[in-house]
């Protein structure tokens, strides 16, 4: 049998719920020529977000085409502009071998001999061997909007993860580029969206930066637990098994309606129960599901030093007051200077976020799992 929960793809078809008023905008926006930074903690939904609207976009207007880029493959400058230029011409080629020869044609020089159809995936992409030179960046970020304005098309460029591209040290030129280039184009929008917020903040509302005000930043928020709670007994039930609404809550409680995590959580609970869901079955699962992503968790505190684990701890605790003597006395967190930059640095790594006074982890199974080390 199909299990009726799914993580580690995209969420779609009858695994998708909600997000009707973020679809809506999303859409309204895009193809009004305004382009969107979207932004939430990894794993809340974006990826399949932005996949949806593009289905139905496509699905409702003939004219429009939707290239996705991955930036979190992407390491290199040159590897951008190939990347950039293969999914645009790909999204946009007719078919067959005519697409081949059209595209060329919206390339200057040398470089069209270069554009070559992939024998495995028959998209049109570059030789592996083209290094872009000065005049070809330029060519290449102008493209979708030749290309656009050429076949009466309106083009979508979705890049996921695009902080991964601020890692690049030529970013600061690619990123003067692509502004002037794209903020000239009248045939595409843009939907640059990316995980970390701290990162995804610097590139688009700081004013000295080309990308200030580029277009509309959206925060993504999380899917309300109502809608789980639906998706989880209607999921169970479908599949000849139940689950109480109390226990289903109780999975939207522990894992703070974390897309990624309800969809695993409910998967390893409904993949236990023959028939019925119980609450033993419930708190197996919940092991499970930290142990499962205990490696991440592993990765994400390797770079700590102690004194932010230290933090981390007494965040776990309840505290807030990090400078006050008795919590001084208590944890080893440094010297006021060490918990000012920690705080800032467990900020930016998306680990802790304020909430008015106090301190929260951004990731509910961390903490989950973070207890189980500082109190085994
Ligand atoms: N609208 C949705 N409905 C149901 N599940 C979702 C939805 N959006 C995301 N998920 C779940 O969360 C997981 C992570 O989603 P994803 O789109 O990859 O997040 P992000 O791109 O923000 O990291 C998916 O694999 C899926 O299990
Ligand atoms: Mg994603």
């Amino acid at each position: 049998m199909k299990a009726p929960f799914q993580f580690g793809s995209l969420a779609e078809k009858e695994n998708f719920i909600d997000r009707y008023e973020d679809r809506a905008l999303l859409k309204q926006l895009l193809m009004s020529g305004i382009h969107v930074m979207l932004i939430s903690p990894r794993r809340w939904g974006k990826s399949s977000l932005v996949k949806a609207v593009a289905d139905e976009l496509m699905a409702e207007h003939k004219d429009v085409r939707v290239c996705f880029i991955d930036a979190f493959s992407i390491s290199t400058e040159n590897e951008f502009y190939r990347a950039f230029a293969s999914r645009v011409m790909s999204c946009a080629a007719s078919r067959f071998k005519k697409g081949l020869e059209e595209m060329r044609k919206f390339l200057t020089g040398a470089v069209p001999q270069l554009v070559i159809r992939d024998k495995v995936t028959e998209f049109v992409t570059f030789d592996v061997r083209f290094q872009p030179q000065e005049k070809d960046k330029l060519e290449i970020l102008e493209l979708p909007e030749k290309i656009a304005a050429a076949k009466g098309l309106r083009i979508i460029v979705c890049i996921d993860e695009f902080q991964q591209l601020a890692n690049i040290p030529q970013y600061p030129d690619m990123e003067g580029k692509m502004r002037s280039v794209w903020q000239q184009q009248h045939h595409v929008s843009y939907c640059l969206y990316g995980s970390k917020r701290h990162m995804m903040t610097e590139i688009f509302n700081d004013s000295s930066k080309p990308f200030y005000r580029f277009g509309q930043v959206i925060w993504l928020k999380k899917i309300e637990e109502h809608y789980w709670v639906e998706f989880i007994v209607n999921a169970f039930e479908r599949t000849g098994k139940h689950i109480t609404t109390e226990l289903a809550k109780r999975i939207c409680d522990v894992t703070k309606c974390h897309s990624w995590y309800v969809q695993q959580l409910s998967f390893f609970i409904w993949n236990a129960t023959d028939d019925e869901a119980t609450d033993e079955i419930f708190d197996r699962a919940l092991q499970r599901l930290i142990d499962t992503n205990a490696p991440m968790f592993q990765n994400d505190i390797e770079s700590l030093t102690a004194s932010q684990k230290a933090m981390l701890q007494a965040v776990n605790d309840g505290i807030y007051q990090f400078s006050s003597e008795s919590t001084k006395r208590l944890y080893t967190m440094g010297n006021a200077n060490t918990i000012a930059r920690n705080k800032r640095i467990l900020q930016d790594k998306d680990i802790i976020e304020q909430q008015g006074k106090t301190f929260e982890f951004v990731d509910p199974i961390f903490q989950l799992w973070l207890n189980q080390q500082f109190n085994p």
